[in-house]
């Protein structure tokens, strides 16, 4: 009944932003554009969206069967673009309950409270995801890619895994596809090699593949010892997407130094043996107007003063920090920036606290487990240093209660997957909830600094964005980061402001935050205090600003670039003819 509830106010609410939007601003490209479009270009096709990671996953409490709706920003974004579209997304089945609520073909209906599209689950064993995802995936292409001082590692069979992993998601989709035309969209680096097996069983699929991470320069690709494999299973796909000039530069360096090719910087094209690939970047956006309407529904307002109450955040200016616990998003260099501001300006002692959401991540990978560590100690250190006195009656929710759940055993599974406990409400479940002191026994100090060690489902993360006046996003590299977005999205009120580092895609766009380097604790320490300390009138003009960029191009106007350049660009140069396509 709630859920009925909120939706409606949902509707109402996006109605009247759009009703806002139409009185007091150009239009913003919607859903409805994405439909329009996909009706006026894409109706005789299936459309099929690949992914490592599903949108949606099952998991079983003791009240039966319960769904997550994943909060990564990829995930979240492309639910958008699905809802919208209908089709198939074909992704990793790794939820505790996936199965049960999947069909024999591993097929579920998406969203499960109002479905729109199918999601097919591929089923992985724990081998495929200790070679294929924590291996070539996470221990190879991901620190190649991201540069972040981790030593990639190369072996053999993770690599013969990768491949056949691919080879078998490529099944699962020619299984949906069946002898129809379709527009197969494949996502990340986990899947490089999909498109070459869709193209040799059904050339005249169109495939794209979007690569969301970093693509580094020539000088270090060049160490990867399958290299030529990866870059012709890459230029398999009609087009290749990035979300930065620089990145697709990089890439093009690759297949010039890796490959016999003819690579067209200026068109962003590469032709080989007949087959030409268009190489572009198309920065990725959120559903901004939806994650507004969901930050102004009653039910996250409610949420907001709940864990305010339950934090001990009366009087006091929050931050926020919202990452998978990784050692690319720069988190305890993020704390050691928070700790120095503390020394610097000590007038932000008791008036400041930071919550820092880390969703364990690809736990089985030691790099993975000693962040986690590294993160935890950095949080210890300042709380001691720096407690916070705790007002009338408030709870205790630091270091305490996270080692609580340590001691529970609440870590995710190997897989390092978003599963996560979900009872409807916003507020962490359960035993996440932070713990009250007995009566008479009240804390007379409170952490600055709370961690909170967990998967969130989306829906439960938009409250801590609405009560968060500052958002750090500090990642030492970083495709695009789509929590930047979210928080400015989920900011209406314009309360608030972005801390963010230069090494995102999204600085790219974003330039009116406060750029800091994670390398450089001093610059780190006097943006959160230069963001702490702005004005209200220009912290709400700065803010505009940032909304308005990510209101302008949405994730409807991502898709429909991306698609668009898709056809027109296949429209010019059918198989077979790029070698002779004149020069424009
Ligand atoms: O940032 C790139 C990305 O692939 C995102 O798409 C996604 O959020 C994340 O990395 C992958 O995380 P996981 O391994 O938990 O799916």
């Amino acid at each position: 009944m709630e859920d009925f509830a909120d939706r409606i106010r949902g509707v109402l609410s996006r109605a009247a932003l759009r009703h806002e939007q139409a009185s007091h601003g150009p239009r913003r490209t919607a859903r409805e554009d994405l439909v329009a479009w996909a009706r006026a270009h894409l109706s005789h096709k299936r459309l099929l969206v690949v992914s490592n990671r599903e949108p949606y996953s099952h998991e079983r409490g003791p009240q039966g069967l319960y769904w997550v709706r994943n909060a990564g920003g990829l995930t979240v974004a492309l639910d958008s673009v699905a809802q919208a579209l209908g089709g198939v997304w074909t992704a990793h089945g790794s939820g505790g309950a996936d199965r049960l609520a999947s069909d024999a073909a591993g097929r579920v209906a998406c969203p499960p409270d109002h479905p729109t599209y199918t999601l097919k689950r591929v089923w992985l064993s724990e081998e495929d995801q200790a070679l294929y995802y924590n291996g070539l995936s996470n221990s190879a292409l991901w620190p190649l890619c991201h540069i972040a001082y981790v030593r990639p590692r190369f072996r053999i069979e993770e690599w013969e895994r990768y491949r056949d992993v691919n080879r078998r998601f490529a099944e699962a989709v020619m299984e949906e596809v069946g002898d129809q035309a379709a527009f197969v969209f494949i996502q990340d680096y986990h899947l490089g090699l999909v498109a070459r097996f869709l193209k040799e069983w059904r050339p005249d699929l169109e495939v794209a593949l979007f690569w969301h991470i970093p693509w580094p320069n020539v000088e270090v690709f060049r160490i990867f010892p399958w290299k030529q494999e990866l870059l012709e299973g890459m230029l398999a796909n009609d087009l290749v997407g990035f979300h930065i000039r620089h990145h697709t530069q990089n890439f093009l360096d690759a297949v010039a130094d890796v490959l016999e090719a003819r690579v067209d910087r200026e068109r962003g094209a590469v032709e080989r043996a007949g087959k030409r690939t268009w190489v572009r970047d198309f920065p990725i956006g959120v559903d901004a107007t939806e994650i507004a309407a969901m930050a102004e529904a009653q039910v996250a307002r409610e949420a907001e003063r709940r864990l305010r109450a339950e934090l001990g955040l009366v009087d006091c200016r929050v931050g926020l920090g919202v990452d998978r616990l990784d050692y690319t998003k720069g988190i305890p260099e993020r704390l050691d920036g928070l700790e120095r501001m503390l020394e610097k300006h000590p007038e932000w002692i008791g008036r400041f606290s930071f919550i820092q959401i880390g969703v364990p991540s690809r736990i089985g990978l030691k790099e993975y487990r000693d962040v986690l560590l590294r993160t935890r100690k950095r949080v210890e250190r300042i709380n001691e240093r720096f407690p916070r006195p705790a007002p009338e009656g408030a709870a205790t929710a630091g270091p305490e209660a996270e080692a609580a759940r340590a001691v529970r055993g609440e870590t995710p599974s190997p897989a390092g997957d978003s599963a996560s406990r979900h009872d409807g409400s916003f507020l962490p479940s359960g035993d996440d909830r932070p713990r009250r002191p007995p009566p008479g026994n009240a804390p007379s100090t409170l952490p600055t600094v709370h961690l909170i060690e967990r998967s969130l489902d989306f829906r439960e993360l938009v409250p801590y964005y609405r009560m968060a006046d500052l958002c750090a996003v500090t990642s030492l590299h970083d495709g695009m980061n789509l929590v930047a977005k979210e928080y400015i999205a989920a900011t209406p009120d314009l309360d608030g402001a972005l801390v963010l580092s230069p090494f995102t895609g999204a600085a790219r766009e974003l330039e009116r935050a406060f750029i800091a380097s994670p390398y450089d604790r001093e610059s780190m320490a006097d943006a959160y205090h230069a963001a702490l300390s702005e004005a209200p009138e220009s912290r709400r003009e700065r803010m505009a600003a940032l909304r308005e960029t990510v209101l302008r191009y949405n994730i409807f106007d991502w898709a429909i670039e991306v698609l668009d350049t898709v056809q027109r660009l296949t429209l010019r140069t059918p198989q077979g003819e790029a070698a002779d396509a004149p020069k424009e």
